[in-house]
């Protein structure tokens, strides 16, 4: 695993999900660990519903009527169970934010949750997403619910009818949180509004800032490194460099290939401030907009030389690279964790537009894809990424799907394996 350094304060937070079913407390929940550990934050969810369906692997609605008693006491040990493997992993791996996805809809199982986390000196933090927004609980159960382990092999309708009747139990005893001495943000009707209450540390903050700015809007995007450069024919690293004639062929075919995808859906694009990713975008018919936060990786004193140049000139900056290419910073330049930070408001804004292209670098762009496809810190730096292909991302309720496109026009591969130094290859 890669590095775990930043911590900005010594807090260990258990984030307590809670709602009703089918209001995306398990989609926010993964997208918090999935946001967190892209930070090097420390995160990891603990889905009470995996651990019932261990004893309880296809309940009907009845199962979660409060007066059941065996369905009671399984919920319990399921919860119980959950609980015991997230404080096992605070201490054992010095977890940073816990996440118990579970209902937690009454009163009683808060603060029974609440004290164990005072004992151990856990803070907790309820995030709450309440939606009475009837048509889209149906379109979640639909989507996600019937497709559940819950009902796997059933006739959809059945099961939408039984999860139906699941969340009636649920609702007879939910009681929303209300209580003013508690850490919580609640989410109603997907952020339509957001009541904050005694948000106490920094992270808290990030978590609740990160929750305000997201949507379930369908929406894609598309991301694409900028044509083939001279400095690509070359093997050189950085600069500033013109598109070679292969890449202004890319931009030339590109709004093409752009609209095959996109179709008539409206779309910005957004591009760093170097001439070699907006000769790329020159020809697209849509608004444009320049980040300086998507220029490459600063390469520092080795800007403008080859590989092969920098392990001649300087073997153990090259030896060290190789040994932790995502926390190496060449001399005067950034590492991947400092391209990670500064991206991380253009990771805000794309959580809060629909659809966008982006028009970015190999290292930029390997650091963005880590983001929606959860890739780790060891592996993301070292992606293949080639030249001339269009990448698109569409978020879905449980995970990004990918499709590549790739251009027609050939490109030098930029891409170097660890402990090699050689010239690019054709
Ligand atoms: P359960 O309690 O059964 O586990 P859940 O609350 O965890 O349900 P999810 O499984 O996460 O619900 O449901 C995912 C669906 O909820 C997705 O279709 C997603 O688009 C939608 N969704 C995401 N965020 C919200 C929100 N804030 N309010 C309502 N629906 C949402
Ligand atoms: O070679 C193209 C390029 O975008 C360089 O400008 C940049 O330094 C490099 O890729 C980043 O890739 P890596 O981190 O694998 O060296």
């Amino acid at each position: 695993m890669g590095g775990y350094s930043f911590q900005p304060e010594n807090v260990q937070i258990c984030v307590i999900m809670v709602g009703l079913p089918a209001r995306g407390k398990s989609l926010i929940a993964q997208k918090i660990v999935r946001y967190l550990t892209w930070l090097s934050i420390r995160a990891k969810c603990f889905n009470v519903g995996n651990y019932r369906r261990l004893e309880t692997a296809h309940p009907t609605a009845e199962f979660f009527d409060v007066n059941n008693p065996e369905g009671e006491r399984l919920r319990k040990m399921a919860a119980e169970s959950a609980i015991r493997d997230m404080f096992r992993w605070f201490d054992l791996e010095q977890g940073v934010v816990g996440i118990l996805d579970a209902t937690n809809t009454t009163k009683s199982r808060r603060n029974w949750i609440l004290e164990l986390c005072r004992k151990r000196n856990v803070e907790p933090m309820f995030v709450e997403s309440w939606c009475d927004d009837e048509d889209l609980i149906m379109q979640n159960i639909m989507d996600v619910k019937t497709t559940s382990p819950d009902y796997i092999g059933q006739d959809p309708e059945r099961a939408a009818l039984d999860f139906r009747n699941r969340i009636r139990n649920y609702e007879k005893v939910y009681e929303t949180i209300s209580e003013r001495d508690l850490t919580y943000v609640k989410l109603i009707n997907v952020g339509s509004q957001v009541i904050i209450n005694r948000i106490q540390s920094y992270l808290e903050s990030r978590i609740v800032y990160y929750l305000m700015n997201l949507h379930i809007k369908p929406r894609c995007i598309w991301l694409s490194r900028h044509g083939e450069s001279a400095f690509n024919l070359t093997g050189k690293i950085g600069g500033d460099s013109d598109l070679s004639a292969r890449g202004r062929e890319y931009a030339r075919q590109l709004p093409q290939l752009v609209k095959m995808s996109v179709g008539d859906r409206p779309l910005t694009v957004w591009t760093s401030t170097l001439k070699r990713t907006q000769q790329t975008a020159k020809y697209l018919p849509y608004r444009q907009l320049t980040w300086k936060a998507l220029d490459e990786l600063d390469a520092g004193q080795c800007d403008g030389l080859t590989y092969e140049e920098i392990e001649n000139r300087y073997p153990d900056d090259f030896a060290a690279r190789d040994e932790n290419k995502y926390e190496y910073r060449y001399p005067g330049g950034e590492s991947y964790r400092d391209v990670v930070v500064r991206l991380e408001p253009i990771i805000m804004e794309l959580e809060r537009q629909e659809n966008i292209m982006i028009v970015t670098h190999q290292a930029v762009l390997r650091c963005i894809y880590a983001y929606f496809m959860n890739v780790s810190q060891d592996q993301s730096p070292w992606m293949e990424v080639p030249l001339h292909t269009l990448i698109k991302l569409e978020p879905k309720a449980y995970g990004t799907e990918v499709i590549r496109i790739k251009a027609d026009i050939p490109a030098v591969s930029t891409y170097r394996e660890k402990g090699q130094s050689a010239k690019i290859k054709k």
